[in-house]
This record gives C-alpha cells, sequence and structure tokens, in this order.
C-alpha cells in the first residue's frame, strides 16, 4: 500500500525516567533490535519520510539511527515537556497532508496497524485518527479512551479517576494520525498539565469538542504495548520471542523446550532443523536445514550450512560451518573462523580465526588461533598452536593429511607440508617437510632393574626429611618457650 500524501513523526526525545537504568530505553534490545528501530525500520519498510524528535541521550540515538538509516531527519526538543510539545517542535517541516505521529517505544507495531489506520482515517475525512487497545489492568500507565455521548477524550493514566470515568478498559496505543491542517490549527491549543507537560492526547478533545471527526481503529494489546519499564521491556520481549518461535515451528523447525530458547529477529533456520534446550540463537545468524543444535549453546552472527551438529554447551561466534561438520560438546568456535565440510572439533576445542579443512578432525583439548589447516589432518588431543610471541600474532600451516601428535606445541610461524607426521609430545619450532616425521622431545632412558634401587633412594629420602622436620620444630619449641619466660620475667 502505497502512504504518498503522509509524513511521520517518531517520539524519541523522553527521559526514560520509569525505567531506572539512567540510559535511554530506546537504545535497548528486543531480541537483537533496539527498541527505536522497530519504528524506523517500519517505516522505512512502508516508505514513509521519517523525522525523529530526540533530545535525551540525543547523540547516542541519533548514532544508532543513523547507522541504519540514510533519509531520517533529526529535530531536537530541547526540554522534554511532554508529547505534545515533542511534536510541536517538529511543525516547521511538516509538508504533506497528513502526519503519522508513532510513540518511539511501542515496538510492536505492524505495517497492518499502519494500513487499516490510514484508510479509515482517509475514508472518514477525520481531523484526528488513532489506535485503541483493551486492556482491563488498571495498573499500566496508558492513556484511556473515554466516550461520552458523541465526545471522546483520551485521559492520562495519572488523571484518571475510576469514580468519574468509565470505559476504562480502553486504552490510547499512542499511535496516531492528523492533518496536517488540524495539527497546525490546534497543536499551540494545547494547555499545560498539572504536570507542566503538554499531552499530545489533549488535540482528541480538542478535535471532538470542534465537532471535528475523531476516528479509532483497534488492534491488540500484544503489539501495542508500550515500553516504559523493565518488566514491560521484559513482557514485550517475551511477546516478540514467542511469535519468532512460532513462524520457526510453522517452518519445520522442532524447538525441544520452546520456552526456554532465546532467538533474534534477522536469525533464519531451515527446515528438518531441531534446537535444544536453552539455546541461544543470536544477531545475524543463519542455520542450514537438518541441523541439530543440542542444549545450552550460543551461536552469534555466524553460518551453519545443512546437517551440522552441535553438540551442547559451545559458542560459535562470527564464524562459518560447512555442511556435515560436528562441533563439541563445549567448543569455543570464534573470530572469523571457517570450518569445512565433514569436519569434527570435539570437547573443549577452541579455534580463533582458522580456516580447518575438509574432514579434518581436532577432537579433545585444543587451542588453534591463526592457523590454515587442510583437509584430513589429524590434530592430536591436547595440541596448541602458539600463535602469539607477546608482541605480535603468527600464522600455523598445516597442509593436507599431515598427522599432529598428541600433546604438540606448535610454534608459530610454522609450516607442517602435506602427509607430514609429528610425533606425539613435540615441541615443534622449525618448518616440517612433506611426508617428514618431526620429533622435537628429549629422548627416553630406560634404566633397567632400577626400580628397587629406585625405591630404596626414595625411602632414605624421606627419613631424611623427616629427621630434619622433627629437628626444626624441637627448636621451634625451645624458641618459644624461651620467649615466653622472657616476657614473664620481663
Ligand atoms: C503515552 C500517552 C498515553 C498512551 C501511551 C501509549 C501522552 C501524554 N500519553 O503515555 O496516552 O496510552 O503513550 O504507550 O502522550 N517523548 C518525547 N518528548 C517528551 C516526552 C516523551 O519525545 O517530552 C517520547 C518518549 O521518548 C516516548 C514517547 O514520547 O517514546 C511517549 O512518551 P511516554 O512518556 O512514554 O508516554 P506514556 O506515559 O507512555
Ligand atoms: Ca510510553
Amino acid at each position: 500500500m502505497a502512504f504518498e500524501n503522509v509524513e511521520a513523526i517518531v517520539l524519541a526525545a523522553g527521559k526514560s525516567t520509569r525505567f531506572k537504568t539512567g540510559k535511554s530505553k530506546l537504545i535497548e534490545k528486543i531480541c537483537g533490535r533496539e527498541i527505536i528501530l522497530f519504528a524506523t525500520k517500519l517505516l522505512e519498510q512502508i516508505k514513509i519520510d521519517t523525522t525523529l524528535v530526540v533530545g535525551h541521550q540525543k547523540e547516542i540515538v541519533q548514532q544508532l539511527v543513523k547507522k541504519h538509516h540514510k533519509n531520517i531527519t533529526f529535530i531536537e526538543q530541547k526540554k522534554q515537556l511532554g508529547t505534545g510539545h515533542a511534536v510541536a517542535s517538529t511543525k516547521d517541516i511538516w509538508k504533506k497532508e497528513h502526519v503519522l505521529i508513532l510513540n518511539g517505544d511501542v515496538p510492536l507495531v505492524t505495517e497492518q496497524i499502519i494500513e487499516d489506520l490510514y484508510k479509515k482515517h482517509i475514508a472518514t475525512d477525520a481531523a484526528i485518527s488513532f489506535v485503541v487497545s483493551h486492556c482491563e489492568n488498571p495498573n499500566h500507565a496508558y492513556g484511556r479512551v473515554i466516550k461520552d455521548k458523541n465526545k471522546i477524550k483520551i485521559v492520562e493514566a495519572k488523571d484518571f479517576d475510576p469514580t468519574i470515568h468509565n470505559d476504562h478498559c480502553c486504552i490510547n496505543a499512542g499511535i496516531y494520525i492528523a492533518k496536517t491542517e488540524f495539527l497546525k490549527d490546534c497543536i499551540e491549543k494545547i494547555d499545560k498539565s498539572a504536570s507542566n507537560e503538554f499531552y499530545l492526547t489533549d488535540l482528541v478533545e480538542i478535535a471532538s469538542n470542534a465537532n471535528l471527526g475523531v476516528q479509532t481503529t483497534s488492534a491488540s494489546l500484544n503489539v501495542t504495548r508500550g515500553v516504559n519499564t523493565l518488566e514491560e521491556l521484559w513482557a514485550t520481549e517475551q511477546i516478540q520471542r514467542a511469535e519468532l518461535i512460532k513462524y520457526w515451528m510453522n517452518h519445520g523447525v522442532r524447538f525441544n523446550v520452546a520456552q526456554a530458547v532465546h532467538i533474534d529477529l534477522d536469525v533464519q533456520i531451515g527446515n528438518g532443523t531441531q534446537i535444544g534446550c536453552a539455546v541461544h540463537l543470536l544477531g545475524n545468524t543463519k542455520i542450514g536445514k537438518n541441523c541439530n543444535i543440542r542444549k545450552f549453546t550460543t551461536i552469534e552472527d555466524s553460518t551453519l550450512e545443512d546437517n551440522v551438529e552441535i553438540h551442547p554447551n559451545c559458542v560459535v561466534r562470527d564464524s562459518y560451518i560447512a555442511k556435515e561438520a560436528q562441533v563439541g560438546p563445549f567448543a569455543n568456535i570464534h573470530s572469523q573462523t571457517k570450518i569445512e565440510q565433514g569436519v569434527s572439533i570435539g570437547n573443549f576445542v577452541e579455534v580463533k580465526k582458522s580456516n580447518i579443512g575438509k574432514f579434518t578432525f581436532a577432537r579433545h583439548h585444543s587451542y588453534l588461533g591463526n592457523a590454515t589447516i587442510g583437509s584430513r589432518v589429524n590434530i592430536g588431543a591436547g595440541t596448541i598452536t602458539c600463535n602469539y610471541d607477546g608482541i605480535a600474532k603468527h600464522e600455523t600451516i598445516i597442509k593436507d593429511n599431515a598427522y599432529i601428535g598428541s600433546n604438540n606445541t606448535l610454534v608459530a610461524p610454522l609450516t607442517i607440508e602435506k602427509n607430514a607426521f609429528t610425533a606425539a609430545g613435540s615441541t615443534i619450532t622449525e618448518d616440517v617437510p612433506t611426508s617428514c616425521l618431526a620429533i622435537g622431545r628429549s629422548r627416553q632412558v630406560n634404566k633397567e632393574n632400577y626400580v628397587e634401587k629406585l625405591y630404596e633412594k626414595l625411602k632414605t629420602r624421606s627419613a631424611e626429611i623427616n629427621k630434619n622436620k622433627k629437628e626444626t620444630s624441637k627448636i621451634n619449641v625451645k624458641n618459644i618457650k624461651k620467649d615466653k619466660e622472657q616476657q614473664i620475667t620481663q
């Protein structure tokens, strides 16, 4: 649908006092996206020119929005004197026939809500139209919509008195569209409230009293919730998360314990994939088909191709894992690591900024950093790349079919050529040529019939140690006695 005769204003200058964190709530995330970006992204998607009113922590809010949008205008509201004042501070830029006004803290608004509101507003030639929802809980600080005979007004939560006002289940959702002409005539007519604020919501009563058209459309509170407190942030995120999980379930993704999974908005998951308990899928993560992501694993900003299995308790960050690879349990894959098809990364293995070639195994207790490892390489248990010398990072290259014995220390920079073999327990400090066996450890010595002699030696040594200990303690006791005697005589 086209909204050609509409421009939008998003209110984002408020102080977030009820959040009590000292930070603007608008930069707090819901399923990986900052609250303010929900409104700006929706408006960009439906092609409505947008102005953002900024004030409190304006640099942070502005910087965030600029990172995601090129064409948003910013207007500063120097003093936070209420939503009516915030809208009034944009009046010089109103150009189009209608102005859509969104509270910046209502993140789950949909295109459908805006379309319904716009259509009704245009069809009825209303001066102002707004979205309402049903909310029975009087503790929520929403403005209540009060209809009396043929008049309508919004009474703010602070001023609401259930003994005077009826219809308190109908609340104002903070999404409005008004004729620009009406706004120009009436925005200055809003009076200061008892709390020294100018309420935008007073426009409804002003229009109604002047017998100008006022319209409402309704939407579920689930999608119109405002976020004023951390509790509301939590509730809103639960709703968003549940929606995402339902969406992926309907696309063939099995969640073993859906209520314990955290999933961000931009995550994609292929069908046939299974997601275990307490898995976190974050940021720009793509998971292929028929993968198995088992419990307590976090995957962030990473791509997994089809048929990958991640065993429990792994972290995968900023990395790529090709099809049929196996990772974990307890593996840490990060910093632009690329794991090729059929690789097996086992338990307690950290891989950082490395490429691991096809069908290579590193199954137990290893650190592979700044390494380029070819295909069908075996990395023995306990192998580590010493990639950092205290000043710079260095690369380890291990070519196809090489065999790295257990407990190897590979001191970079280092190249181990194809088919090379390093002996268990080696410290490898020099390049290893193709098909070469490298042994970097001292030779073993076997002393024939030595064990009895050894025990004799050990016994004599421990007897000497015990004797020394007794003598030292006798001297100590004597010294203590002497000290006490001296103290008494003093
Ligand atoms: C507002 C409505 C209330 C409605 C609710 C829906 C008013 C007076 N009340 O209340 O009827 O039910 O939203 O969620 O409008 N802001 C500014 N400048 C200011 C004050 C606020 O830009 O001086 C911004 C805030 O950053 C926020 C938005 O306006 O994004 C709404 O302000 P808020 O204080 O949250 O209003 P509510 O009390 O929730
Ligand atoms: Ca609010």
